[in-house]
């Protein structure tokens, strides 16, 4: 299913970096390269590729914050060091998502770091809430070290308050069973807990 995305964004992103360079694309000379560069010394040219960029990622994380697919997470007001972190995981293969080493790959260095300041400014959308939370599991106040309390995360580990149960129970698991290795605390801390363990947490914070 991934795959099948592939070719499409693939568009998406050379069409919009057409359009935000039309200078370039008019010569007919060649169609912009991923990564688009704009010309040096030219910093709207670089502020317009950049905006065309960060619109190809509203297509996966939503116009308004909130993805359409359940399994993909919500990237607007979370912790700047942390999605760029996340964004050089992706890039370096220390996180491994096909879409996003790709996504991650079409951008500079500046345009990652834009990014993330971009992002994290954005405020966490606001959206229902399914059920009202219950009690927290007694594994909370573990986590509440590192993501704070009421898991809005901080310096030290990202938001998880409202994040959805789908990608939250997933990245646990991934954790847990050494798909994700990006951290080394994580990683020791999901090995720990036994899978309903995560599922209620997971339930526990995605209610937040
Ligand atoms: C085709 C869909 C798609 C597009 C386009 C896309 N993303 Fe993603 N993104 C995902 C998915 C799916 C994940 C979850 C990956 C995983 O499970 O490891 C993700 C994860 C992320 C994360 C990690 C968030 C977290 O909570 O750990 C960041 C940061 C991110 N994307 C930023 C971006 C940026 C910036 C762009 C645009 C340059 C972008 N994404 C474009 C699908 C997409
Ligand atoms: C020692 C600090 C620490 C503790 C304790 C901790 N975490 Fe984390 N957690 C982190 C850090 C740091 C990250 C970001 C890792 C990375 O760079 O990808 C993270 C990431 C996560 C993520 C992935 C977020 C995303 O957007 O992809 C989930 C889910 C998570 N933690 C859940 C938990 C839960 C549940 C607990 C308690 C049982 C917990 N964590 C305890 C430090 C901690």
């Amino acid at each position: 299913m991934i795959n099948n995305h592939f070719p499409t964004v693939f568009a998406v992103l050379v069409i919009l970096a057409a359009q935000a360079a039309p200078v370039r694309a008019a010569e007919g000379a060649h169609i912009p390269e991923v990564p688009a560069v704009a010309s040096p010394g030219n910093p709207a040219e670089a502020q317009a590729i950049l905006g065309a960029k960060l619109l190809v990622c509203n297509t996966c994380h939503g116009a308004d914050g909130v993805p359409r697919n359940v399994g993909t997470p919500i990237i607007w007001g979370l912790q700047e060091n942390y999605l760029l972190k996340q964004l050089h995981d992706f890039q370096s293969g220390d996180r491994n998502n096909e879409v996003m080493s790709w996504m991650s790959t079409a951008l500079t260095p500046a345009e990652l770091s834009a990014a993330a300041a971009s992002f994290s400014k954005k405020s966490w959308p606001a959206r229902p809430v399914a059920a009202a939370s219950a009690s927290p599991p007694g594994t909370a106040a573990v986590c509440q070290i590192c993501h704070q309390q009421n898991f809005v995360g901080g310096p030290a580990a990202p938001r998880l308050a409202g994040q959805r149960y789908e990608y939250l129970v997933e990245a646990m698991r991934r954790f847990a069973e050494g798909e994700r290795t990006n951290s080394a605390d994580m990683t020791n801390i999901m090995k720990a807990m036994a899978p309903a363990e995560r599922e209620a947490m997971a339930r526990y914070i995605s209610g937040l």
